[in-house]
């Protein structure tokens, strides 16, 4: 059974020994990198530098929140507005680990940039045991290269913390609860952002079309959880498939896009079974990604598949 109070007393002073000097706290205001920030700043008080990056794939709203959230630790922040970067970097890619080792540099090289500032050496990231065991290496497959692993530049020079290396989700819940962060009940939310959840080139205009439906997405179900109607799923979101489909608007032939809805129960993230989300949910779903979009998109389907075979993302 995990301790939360066991494992604060075991890093703690691992922590302070490793972390001498001005260090680089990378956040994305989700659980696990906002619990290893919090971590940190227990076990060491002086010269913490959070740094939160809005790759232009953040979810709606996310970016204008996440900076009072992450003052809240007590250290200083560090917003920096690398829209247009990451757009230029993925521009013409589509294959999906291309896309990752993409965005894992693009991350790598800002936190660089206010490490030369700030004179830090260290980076500290929230990676989780299912980020390390999925990204391959030595003795196992490749399945995806999470973007805080396998997505990391051979020739970085920071030093890497990882307190949480170790824990799976549901730990990293706990201890955020423990620590009474507001971020412990958040839905996970990848590193890549909606760039994975644009299948092929995550264009500008494609990501604004995918961060809608995923705004629809949990919206609906948020209502549906809040009637009674169904359990919250573990994670719940849209994806922009690469599929065009023949469809009709009153009497005009339309040819759109296909969003894909996914829902999925967890515990750990390493396995998860689809939601049986009720039909009435997912007809709001549909019909309001359809009336909303519907220049774009004339076409709902939902993913009925366990992981495994899938994975929860689809890239
Ligand atoms: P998959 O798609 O591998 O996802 O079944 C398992 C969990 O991990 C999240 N995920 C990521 N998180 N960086 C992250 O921080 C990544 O590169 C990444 N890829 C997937 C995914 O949303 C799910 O919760």
């Amino acid at each position: 059974m995990f301790n939360a109070q066991a494992f604060l007393e075991e890093q703690l002073p691992l922590l302070r020994e490793t972390i001498r000097g001005p260090a680089i706290l990378a956040t994305s205001g989700g659980v696990d990198s906002t619990v290893a920030a919090a971590v940190v700043a227990r076990a060491v008080s002086k010269d913490l530098h959070c740094v939160f990056v809005d790759t232009g794939y953040m979810r709606k709203g996310e970016p204008e929140t996440i900076g009072d959230l992450l003052k809240g630790l007590g250290v200083s922040v560090h917003s920096i507005d690398a829209r247009q970067e990451f757009h230029a970097a993925l521009k013409g890619i589509t294959e999906p680990e291309r896309k990752r080792k993409v965005i894992g540099e693009k991350f790598i090289r800002i936190f660089e940039r206010v490490a030369r500032d700030v004179h830090a050496q260290h980076l500290v990231q929230g990676t989780i045991a299912p980020d390390w065991i999925e990204s391959g290496g030595g003795l196992r497959d490749t399945i995806k290269s999470h973007h805080n692993v396998g997505g990391l530049p051979a020739d970085m020079k920071l030093q890497l913390v990882e307190p949480l290396r170790e824990l799976y989700k549901d730990e990293v819940r706990k201890l955020s609860r423990h620590l009474e962060l507001p971020v412990s009940e958040r839905q996970p939310f990848p590193g890549p952002g909606l760039a994975i959840r644009v299948m092929g080139e995550a264009t500008p205009e494609r990501t604004e079309v995918v961060r809608e439906a995923c705004a629809i997405v949990e919206e609906e179900v948020d209502r549906a959880v809040g009637q009674g109607k169904m359990e919250r799923p573990w994670q719940y979101f849209a994806v922009l498939l690469p599929v065009k489909t023949v469809g009709v608007h009153g009497d005009i032939r339309v040819y759109g896009d296909t969003i894909a809805v996914r829902a999925v129960q967890s515990v750990d993230a390493m396995s998860a079974a689809y939601s049986k989300i009720p039909h009435d949910v997912l007809e709001r779903i549909s019909v309001r990604i359809t009336n909303q979009l519907g220049n774009q998109v004339n076409r709902v389907v939902y993913d009925i598949t366990h992981k495994p075979p899938g994975t929860v993302e689809w890239e």
